[in-house]
């Protein structure tokens, strides 16, 4: 290496955070994009439900689609491209119809998460980050998703799978490839990951309201608070300031 070179330790270092795949994006998606846009005082805050939708045709954000969203917003690709990076829900790589994902921070962990991930990398066949040769599964390692009462947890789609096992995770597997109904111990009808998307994307499916949106071990401090009849304490007025409407 000479000078200011930088030599980078990935095989596909060219291809890092750039997906040559062709769109599918036609002009109704950009006019869901437009319709996306026209919710927003500012448009360019419609930049992350936008590439929410590009993933639903695309199964990842690919470089048309950055383009196409810098050319609605009149911002730069670069500027895209650095929202579709930043955040770990946009896929740099095509997810599978099915995108697996297990958390594995602390408790998830120390509960069985890693036992989890390495049962699905044994069941799937592919490595972290990779999708099956199918296109039915790919596989993703997780941060905390905000459900440590229920660890471990694995997600579906983005949807909940509380208390998992190895062995019930098999058979989620299983259920998926089969092509049968499988629901979110949440409730929810498992659909795809595209079908996902378009509903992250603020084009409803109808199934929100499928199941609780808690339960359990989220809600006992809440139920203990109500038999002691504890209440949160007041919030105290904040003083006006001058020259400011209330
Ligand atoms: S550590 Fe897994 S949900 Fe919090």
């Amino acid at each position: 290496m000479s000078g200011h070179g930088f030599a980078s330790h990935y095989d596909d270092a060219q291809a890092i955070d750039s997906i040559r795949k062709p769109t599918a994006i036609t002009e109704t998606t950009i006019a869901e994009m437009r319709e996306i846009m026209a919710r927003y005082p500012e448009p360019r805050s419609a930049l992350l439900p936008m590439l929410h939708l590009a993933q639903s045709i695309d199964g990842c954000v690919t470089d048309g689609a950055v383009k196409i969203c810098a050319d609605l917003l009149g911002i730069s690709e670069a500027q895209v491209n650095g929202v579709a990076t930043f955040y770990t829900m946009y896929k740099r790589r095509e997810a599978g119809e099915h995108h697996i994902g297990v958390c594995t921070t602390s408790l998830c962990a120390v509960m069985g998460g890693d036992a989890l991930i390495d049962q699905m990398k044994e069941k799937l066949g592919i490595d972290e980050g990779e999708t099956t040769a199918d296109g039915k599964f790919s596989l993703e390692r997780l941060e905390c998703n905000a459900a440590c009462d229920f660890a471990p947890v694995m997600m579906v789609n983005w949807e909940f799978m509380d208390q998992m096992t190895p062995e019930k995770a098999d058979k989620l597997i299983d259920a998926l490839v089969a092509g049968q109904e499988v629901r979110a111990t949440r409730g929810a009808t498992i659909t795809s990951f595209k079908q996902a998307e378009r509903v992250l994307a603020g084009f409803p499916d109808g199934r929100a309201d499928e199941g609780p949106s808690a339960a359990g071990a989220s809600l006992a401090g809440l139920e203990i608070a109500r038999q002691r009849g504890w209440k949160a304490p007041e919030v105290p007025q904040t003083p006006a300031i001058e020259g400011e409407e209330q």
